[in-house]
């Protein structure tokens, strides 16, 4: 059964749309129109946040820094996580007229697909028309729609432009989930994706001073596009630390790419940690923490981070505690589904 719901601007303006059942007040939104503010769509950096005003309403993921437990107890929500229980009316703290993204839907088929690791494929797609242009910013992610099913994902371009229409996404393969059962068990070489993008506010700025990257599993897949758009350019003025952090060291994915970057950028240098490594493992054990270079930070510096919550807040955490000269902080925490 559909509901109504009702969406109100700081302006006045008024919205009047129909929710499926199952969908998502965002989704519902953007399918008649409506554009509400995104980016990251799980629930974590609460650019989608409003206010229920009237109706039941259930929301699948909040992060405890999007919305506080009071927030949440006065019917704060956030339009990526809503889902419909009754009809209902919403108030979004903006004017009518903002329009947030300029987002495409575009069709590719798969070229590749590779299980890098124990914990991540691969997947390469070519886009069908590569006449029309895809302008992505390294470090932005598109929404993949799973084939065959009505359910899109998120995932952070592992490629720094689309060259020839060649696009790369490095994936968690979770034991089950709609991207990953469908990577492990169907995708095949010339199946048909829709994707949309260019998303996110996870991008370089000016590069002006080091870069102090950090990576937690497949979050490196933004930094692969950031190092490859640096080759592309022919290289990076400023020294560049990308700290690797992976739980088991079958999770480790493209180290043979990390090492490429290595000898064509020659201010780049990586270090990788395992949390739970085997008995034959050399390497380091422990938390990305545990091999940030503090020699490094000790002139003023610019930090990206990418990764799922708890890594991204234990960097902070470990920033702020530790001496380290000033330093402009950017972060994209997301949630493997
Ligand atoms: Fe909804 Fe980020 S877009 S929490």
């Amino acid at each position: 059964m559909t509901h109504a719901a009702t969406i109100v601007f700081r302006d006045g303006k008024t919205a009047h749309i129909e929710v499926r059942p199952n969908e998502l007040l965002m989704d519902a939104a953007r399918r008649q129109g409506v554009q509400l503010p995104v980016d990251c769509r799980e629930g974590v950096c609460a650019t989608c946040r409003g206010v229920c005003e009237s109706g039941k309403v259930e929301l699948e993921y909040v992060d405890e820094e999007a919305l506080t437990e009071a927030e949440l107890a006065k019917g704060h929500i956030l339009a990526c996580q809503t889902r419909l229980k009754s009809d209902g009316t919403f108030y979004f703290d903006i004017d009518s007229t903002i329009s947030s993204t300029s987002t495409k839907t575009y069709s590719a088929t798969v070229s590749k697909v590779e299980k890098v690791s124990e914990a991540a494929a691969l997947l390469e797609l070519q886009l069908d028309d590569a006449a029309k242009a895809l302008k992505f910013l390294p470090g932005q992610y598109a929404r993949i729609q799973v084939p065959d099913t009505d359910q899109w994902r998120a995932y952070s371009f592992a490629n720094a432009s689309a060259q020839a229409g060649t696009l790369r996404f490095l994936i968690r393969l979770l034991p089950s989930g709609v991207m990953s059962d469908y990577l492990r068990e169907r995708a095949k070489v010339g199946d048909k994706i829709q994707f949309e993008a260019p998303l996110g506010v996870f991008y370089l700025r000016k590069i002006e001073r080091p870069l102090m990257m950090v990576a937690g599993g497949t979050g490196l897949s933004a930094f692969l596009a950031m190092l490859d758009s640096f080759v592309q350019k022919g290289g990076c003025s400023q020294p560049i630390h990308l700290s690797y952090g992976v739980n088991y060291e079958a999770d480790l994915s493209e180290l043979a790419r990390l090492a490429e970057y290595k000898n064509q950028l020659p201010h780049f240098d990586y270090s990788i940690a395992v949390m739970h490594p085997s008995e034959q493992w050399q390497g380091q054990k422990g938390v990305v923490c545990d091999v940030f270079k503090p020699e490094f930070m000790k002139q003023p510096f610019d930090a990206y981070l990418c990764g799922p919550p708890g890594m991204i807040e234990a960097t902070k955490t470990w920033l702020e505690n530790a001496k380290v000269a000033e330093h402009q902080l950017f972060f994209e925490k997301f949630v493997s589904s």
